[in-house]
């Protein structure tokens, strides 16, 4: 484990972290938690099954949600009102009048019932060598962190900054400031010393916590050095935290804090493998906050899908034995094409459901993430959310662990969330086999409650499009049998010849051709149709076809599973897409690259591989 030098394991005293949980539905595991939040008590007694108690949620919201408040979670003063929200003014408050301290309800109350239950499993970069860390471990190791920060003093309302690799010191850093009233402001390991450096002046840090050097994918990155260079623009920045994770010093300033390492005990324990990245939202609400705050064991995954080749996730699987997986289609589209070998080698007993989140997932990724991954016996289950909502919204059990499944579909809304779809003139669609924007009509806790330091962007980002409704920016289409399906974000829309048609629509098309791996849609303007469809196509490993073979084979499905006019009028090959480090395609320097406004590719900070860019630049300008 990470040992805090010089500091206490004297328990840091639940100051008021203002926090409010996402409500921590792992998948596949609903059926007991809604027992565990049904208890007489709560006032639902006359509600039997899981499917009634959702219409509960949503007709009787602020009964339903005081009841799962008041059970499942532990408050330092109990709330007055369960919530005072006006969609109509961006106006949200939850739980008016309580107190709470979140990493108390993910530590604490599991320490009192189940101290060596394992919180954390640390899928450390080097395959083999992960380590456990029990729910008794990461709670000392966070009142350690917690009284370090407040010796050198961090307070209440204080942001720290958190620039490390997913690894459990990140996770009882981020807990640590929870548990003495700071807000932490975690940033993703891989970004650049000038996006960091953006990012601390924006949250207007004094404390940065970082290691020595990171390790994914077996390149060790120098995370020291590069917020060395980000503080020299961040003059707040006072003090500078840093835990060794390779052996290899660095060279230390007087602004620098030193932190040590030694070696926790291992445990058995049920596994919730989502394997996202701490620095982003689902690493918070899925890999340490909804688990924890659940008292389930959660994996901390610190290297990529390929490293040290494309068995990594499912060697995982067999030796931490995880139940629950959770990842995202851009993965799996990317393990896909390197073929079923690297599935088939290893146990995948434990395997109960399989997540994805991020993006659609198209039904060719889906089926091979059901049939092969999951040997056709473990539901998939697409789970839509975002950033600003804070948890699962959307998704196909939320109710009934039984019920049907449609692939590529996230189907069903969770507990408390009432989904609207509306037309272009704000008129909501009530019936069925529609598409339109999709808002959300009530409040949920989960839900953001504004933009830092611009609450007036909030406002008009989210509820002044759609007056008195939270707009996601999404469009969904609602099937004849009320399932939802995300057809994308609304700005991916195109419009050929008069016919508007998301482009992951196309792109699912092509996604289905044999020889595709992965592809990228873009609207150009088009002097006869308005708008033209740019395809974009990452082949297959090993696949050889000449353009005008592929052209025509796109051709024919594209206009036999959706129509003619939706066929490609360019096709450019490549080696990869441009993606965010979170993995999401960057649509936006894709349509620039298309549009030749290659002034305009705008901010780049997030970008996972600059070198993806000049790539398809390279390509269009061969192409045109
Ligand atoms: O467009 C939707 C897409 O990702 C957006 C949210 O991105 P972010 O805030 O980074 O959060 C990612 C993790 C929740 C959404 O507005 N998205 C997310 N999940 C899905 C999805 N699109 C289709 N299907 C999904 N399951």
């Amino acid at each position: 484990m990470w040992l805090l030098r010089g500091c206490t394991s004297k328990y840091v005293a639940s100051s008021f972290g203002r926090r409010v949980l996402t409500t921590y539905h792992v998948l596949g595991r609903s059926r007991c938690n809604i027992a565990a939040f049904m208890p007489e008590a709560a006032g639902f007694e006359g509600v039997s099954g899981r499917a009634a108690l959702r219409e509960l949620s949503v007709s009787n919201s602020d009964s339903f949600w005081a009841a799962v408040a008041r059970h499942r979670l532990s408050w330092i003063t109990p709330f007055h009102t369960v919530q005072d929200c006006d969609l109509s003014r961006g106006k949200i408050k939850w739980f008016e009048g309580g107190k709470l301290n979140v990493s108390v309800n993910c530590l604490d109350r599991h320490v009192h019932t189940c101290p060596e239950r394992v919180a954390l499993i640390w899928e450390r970069d080097e395959r083999g060598s992960e380590m456990k860390y029990t729910y008794r471990e990461l709670m000392e190791m966070t009142c350690q962190l917690g009284n370090l920060l407040r010796r050198h003093g961090v307070k209440k309302g204080d942001c720290v900054t958190i620039y490390m690799p997913t690894c459990p010191l990140a996770v009882a850093s981020m807990l640590a400031c929870a548990r003495i009233g700071a807000a932490h402001n975690v940033v993703f390991a891989g970004f650049s010393a000038d996006a960091l450096a953006e990012r601390i002046r924006d949250a207007q840090s004094s404390t940065v916590i970082t290691v020595n050097q990171g390790v994914r994918g077996g390149k060790v990155t120098e995370l020291k050095k590069t917020v060395d260079t980000a503080v020299q623009s961040c003059p707040t920045v006072k003090q500078v935290f840093v835990a060794m994770r390779t052996e290899t010093p660095v060279t230390m300033t007087a602004r620098d804090i030193a932190m040590d390492e030694y070696v926790f005990s291992y445990h058995d324990g049920d596994v919730f493998g989502c394997v996202a990245d701490i620095g982003w939202i689902t690493g918070h609400s899925y890999v340490v906050y909804g688990p924890l705050a659940n008292g389930a064991t959660t994996v901390l995954f610190e290297s990529t899908p390929i490293y040290p080749d494309p068995g990594r996730y499912w060697d995982m699987v067999e030796r931490l034995k995880i139940n629950q997986f959770y990842g995202a289609p851009t993965a799996i589209r990317l393990l896909l094409k390197y073929g079923d070998k690297w599935v088939n080698k290893y146990d995948r007993s434990t395997l109960k459901t399989l997540g994805s989140v991020g993006e659609p997932i198209n039904t060719e990724a889906w089926e091979w993430y059901h049939r092969v991954v999951g040997g056709g016996r473990c539901p998939v289950v697409d789970t839509w959310w975002q950033t600003e909502t804070g948890g699962i919204c959307i998704a196909p059990r939320p109710s009934d662990p039984d019920a049907e499944i449609v692939p590529g579909m996230a189907m069903r809304p969770f507990f408390g969330i009432k989904p609207v779809l509306m037309d272009t003139e704000g008129e909501v669609l009530t019936s069925n086999n529609i598409s339109g924007a999709l808002c959300m009509a009530q409040p949920w806790p989960g839900m953001a409650r504004t933009i830092h330091n611009n609450h007036q962007r909030f406002i008009d980002t989210y509820f002044q499009p759609y007056p008195g409704y939270f707009f996601t920016g999404d469009g969904a289409y609602r099937s004849e049998e009320g399932y939802y399906q995300i057809t994308g974000r609304l700005d991916d829309v195109i419009n050929v010849s008069g016919h508007r048609i998301g482009t992951a629509e196309i792109e699912d098309v092509v996604n289905q051709c044999p020889a595709v791996a992965e592809s990228a849609v873009i609207g150009y303007a088009h002097n006869i149709k308005g708008q033209g469809v740019y395809v974009f196509v990452v082949l297959k490993k090993g696949v050889d076809i000449q353009e005008a073979d592929l052209s025509r084979q796109l051709n024919s499905m594209v206009s036999e599973k959706i129509a003619k006019y939706a066929c490609p009028d360019f096709i450019q090959f490549a080696k990869r897409l441009p993606k965010t480090r979170s993995g999401k395609i960057m649509r936006r320097v894709l349509r620039k690259v298309v549009e030749s406004d290659l002034e305009g590719l705008g901010d780049l900070s997030t970008l996972d591989d600059p070198a993806a860019v000049q790539e398809i630049i390279q390509g269009h300008e061969k192409l045109l």
